[in-house]
């Protein structure tokens, strides 16, 4: 019998890759510095000066010296001696555009960098090579020497270096959802660099190596609270505690920034009222910033959630959001402090049987009619879409409706609806589909971008804020490859036209190294992913169809219906879909500029990926006619997306395959266990939607897949010993909605006698892997052990169904008819061991050599 486990491949994998390649655990993020091949070595040194000068001696400017030095021994072998005048034998000269013209008289600096931006020039004084780092201030001189190492590690000529660049916008955030007790809400990287135990950790390091990383791609504020802000955060101990973080951040230009509670005054400081009209109350935010300024010179500002689920607000006391933002913005005015008030702003106790009730319409009803009246240092933080960071959602109609006020976008590079660090999601080109739409505000060019930017409408302020959650975990986000998306915020925060192809390419050759394979095969799988996790989880604007209600992860499609949530498909037997229209729905539609709502509005022009976000039509309602709907129902496109998606999935396992030995071991381990876990939960997903949609709609799969599993034996249907049959919650998250556990302590079996023609099969177990819990299981076919496993995956989730349905798989047995397949399994403290099915498919290799 040829077999051969999955887990045996990743430790082959280890024995196999090359030696030369050394185990890298990711803390480094794309911040490696490898050494480059000795050809781009000497191609560099001969355009590379041997001292570096530097002309400021500002903390952020030192901090730019350093990392020189840092990058430049490290890829290049090569010391970097500080000199305080150079020699006459060149330099790397670091330091403002003011200060480099006086240090180079004759240099002529040409069209000067914006705040924050830098000039990166090589000249030729006296023969010798000078590069130029200029900043437009120090932080412009950090970034520039950020992008000058970027480009020796990707081998780029240094003997022309004309660069001038400017960030997009002044607002480049990242926001934490840190909890005091060092929690993160919907982090998925492990426990807080910043918060343990209800103050701020001893040891500060992670915090500014985190800002390093953040440095690195221009971002130069960090909020380090969750946005459901601890009412302590602006207690005295705890003030005097972050500033020992904004200490951290300080040498790399990123200012900290906190989230704070507007009933604060009340709860906190103890007076009557927290209304933000009181005389009291704004001298109570006077105080309060008074006193973070005192410690923290250089604070950023605040962020505001409230009157949004749950939170306190200023509707308690019939004012506005406008009022509660201003007085806090004129309390951080004379600091120069800025306050993001968050549209994130609804009522999630919405009436489900009222046709016209919509979620989405919540942030333009209540802010579009404050336009203009926001003090000129309050900026209003819109998400993506009017929803709550789904796989796919318009852009905010927001966004083309506060022309008169500062405004920032904000997207979420946490996958909090996008796989949880757990699936490969790279969220760049989704978000790009947002910036890049044109809104068409006062029937003009706007794209969102533009709009964010502060371009479109001559706004002083604007930009880009991402909740980004890294955690305690050495590679700081789980899946090495969603730091691509932290990364890439960044690069779009500064440039938001930069294309995801350029950004992706850049993130793998800084992460991965230049080898063309690599960065071919990487870039390919960032860029797939998004649309293959749309096309297995919810297409055609659906929404993620995650259970809502619970950790946001796996499929639980109908929890978004019959609640005061407002995320509803409002399915039934006939159709899918809000109707949002003006004409027949809730009127949300009326809220983008005439143009798009006009698009939007028609099932003509309607884009078919956001058809069920803005119509309510027949299941088989027919697609548009062009490619890739190609006329296509509504139901037969869902069935289709999500074998598509996981086939999709299945092959970003392939391809990473194809990259053993040219990456290193460590990686490559922790990279293909999850890319295979990913293709068995895409699967999990595929069919739950797929069950749902053939139930509600009646309407048969034409390819005849849809709940027909020839290959698949239901655990409940084997013969059992000891196991017993449970119903699954909701019922499309097992397949027949049924699994089998077996009672704490004992051992039990599930046997079923095989009827296979001979010949090579792969053979997955579909189990349930709790948090609670470590199970083994043991897979005999007749006497023999073919494989032998533990349910010990990180998943944080306790239940049966969507969210911890995994599966292993066995490739390559030899089968015979009559064999006999028995599991046993073996329950750990609350987990029971417990089993969905077996199927049993012709072998991938058979099938792959069979198709070559
Ligand atoms: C989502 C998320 C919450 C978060 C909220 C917000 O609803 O699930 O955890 O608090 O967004 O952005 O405020």
């Amino acid at each position: 019998m040829l077999m051969f486990s999955l887990r045996g491949v990743a430790f082959g994998a280890l024995v196999l890759a090359s030696t030369s390649l050394l185990a890298e655990d990711g803390s480094a993020g794309w911040l490696r510095y490898a050494r480059l091949e000795q050809s781009a070595i000497a191609a560099l040194s001969k355009d590379l000066p041997a001292e570096v000068e530097t002309l400021d001696t500002s903390p952020v400017v030192l901090s730019a010296r350093s990392e020189a030095q840092k990058g430049i021994s490290s890829m290049l072998g090569r010391t970097l001696q500080a000199a305080e005048v150079a020699d006459a034998n060149g330099a790397l000269v670091l330091g403002t555009v003011a200060e480099v013209q006086q240090r180079f008289p004759s240099w002529k600096p040409g069209a000067a960098p914006q705040a924050e931006g830098y000039i990166l020039r090589t000249i030729k004084s006296h023969g010798h090579s000078y590069i130029l780092v200029a900043g437009a201030d120090p932080n412009g001189v950090l970034y520039g020497t950020f992008r000058l190492l970027e480009k020796i590690a990707e081998g780029q000529d240094l003997a022309r270096l004309n660069d001038v660049e400017s960030p997009a916008a002044p607002i480049r955030w990242v926001d934490q959802w840190d909890n005091s007790n060092g929690t993160i809400e919907r982090g998925y990287s492990g426990r807080s660099i910043f918060f343990d135990n209800g103050t701020v950790r001893p040891d500060l390091a992670r915090a500014g190596e985190y800002a390093r990383l953040l440095a690195s791609v221009g971002i130069n504020g960090a909020d380090v609270n969750n946005v459901n802000a601890d009412l302590k955060m602006l207690s005295p101990e705890m003030i005097k505690q972050v500033a020992r973080i904004a200490d951290q951040f300080r040498p790399w230009g990123v200012r900290l920034a906190l989230s704070v509670d507007v009933s604060s005054p009340k709860v906190v400081g103890g007076l009557d009222t927290f209304d933000p009209l009181d005389p009291k109350v704004i001298a109570w935010w006077q105080k309060a910033v008074d006193d973070v300024y005192a410690a923290i010179p250089d604070f950023a500002g605040f962020t505001v959630k409230a009157d949004s689920e749950g939170r306190a607000g200023p509707a308690q006391y019939g004012r506005t959001p406008m009022d509660a933002a201003n007085v806090l913005a004129r309390a951080l005015k004379p600091h120069g402090g800025v306050l993001l008030y968050r549209a994130f702003v609804y009522n999630h106790h919405a009436d489900w049987k009222d046709p016209k009730a919509d979620r989405a319409r919540a942030a333009y009803n209540i802010f579009h009619s404050l336009d203009g009246k926001f003090d000129d240092n309050v900026i209003v933080q819109i998400k993506n879409g009017p929803i709550d960071f789904q796989v796919r959602e318009p852009a905010s109609p927001l966004f083309a409706g506060l022309p008169k006020t500062n405004v920032s976008i904000e997207v979420q590079a946490t996958q909090e609806y996008t796989g949880q660090q757990r699936h490969l999601v790279f969220l760049i080109p989704m978000w790009k589909q947002v910036l890049d739409l044109d809104m068409r505000a006062e029937n003009r060019s706007t794209p969102v971008k533009e709009i964010v930017e502060g371009k479109s409408f001559h706004r002083p302020l604007g930009g880009f804020v991402a909740v980004a959650n890294v955690g305690l975990d050495t590679n700081w986000l789980h899946h090495p490859l969603a730091m691509a998306n932290l990364y890439g915020f960044g690069r779009l925060a500064w440039n938001p036209d930069t294309s995801s192809e350029t950004i992706a390419r850049d993130w793998t050759r800084l992460t991965f190294g230049n080898n063309a394979k690599v960065v071919d095969t990487v870039s390919a799988m960032l860029l797939s992913s998004w649309p293959l996790y749309e096309d297995y989880t919810g297409p055609l604007g659906l929404g993620t169809l995650t259970n809502i209600l619970g950790p946001h992860y796996g499929p639980g499609i109908e929890s978004a219906e019959r609640n005061g949530w407002g995320q509803w498909l409002r399915a039934d037997h006939d159709g899918i879909g809000m109707d949002r229209t003006v004409a027949t729905g809730t009127g949300y539609i009326g809220q983008y500029p005439p143009e798009l709502a006009a698009v939007y509005e028609s099932l003509k022009t309607c884009p078919d990926e956001l058809l069920l976000f803005m119509h309510h039509v027949a299941y088989t309602y027919k697609l548009h006619d062009a490619s890739p709907y190609n006329g296509e129902t509504v139901v037969q496109w869902v069935y289709d997306s999500h074998y598509k998606g996981a086939a999709g999935a299945a092959k970003l396992v392939e391809q990473w395959k194809s990259l053993d030995g040219l990456v290193d071991q460590e990686r490559y381990a922790q990279v293909l266990a999850l890319q295979e876990y990913q293709a068995g939960h895409a699967i999990v997903w595929r069919d739950a939607v797929n069950s749902w949609f053939h139930k509600m709609s009646g309407v048969d799969d034409a390819q005849g897949r849809v709940d027909h599993f020839p290959n698949r034996i239901e655990a409940e249907a084997m013969t059992l010993d000891g196991y017993t049959p449970v119903d699954v919650t909701p019922w499309e998250t097992a397949s027949g909605g049924k699994a089998v556990v077996c009672k704490e302590g004992a051992t039990c079996s599930a046997t079923a006698e095989l009827q296979r023609p001979a010949g090579l099969y792969d053979i997955a177990v579909q189990y349930f892997d709790l948090h609670d819990g470590v199970s083994t299981y043991k897979l005999y076919l007749g006497s023999k052990l073919i494989g032998e496993w533990k349910a010990d995956n990180t998943l944080i989730f306790n239940a049966l169904g969507g969210d911890t349905s995994t599966r292993y798989t066995i490739r390559d047995v030899m089968l015979h008819p009559g064999d006999t397949l028995k599991l046993v399994g073996q329950p750990d403290r609350d987990e029971p061991a417990p089993v969905d099915y077996i199927e049993i498919d012709p072998a991938q290799s058979k099938v792959a050599a069979a198709q070559r």
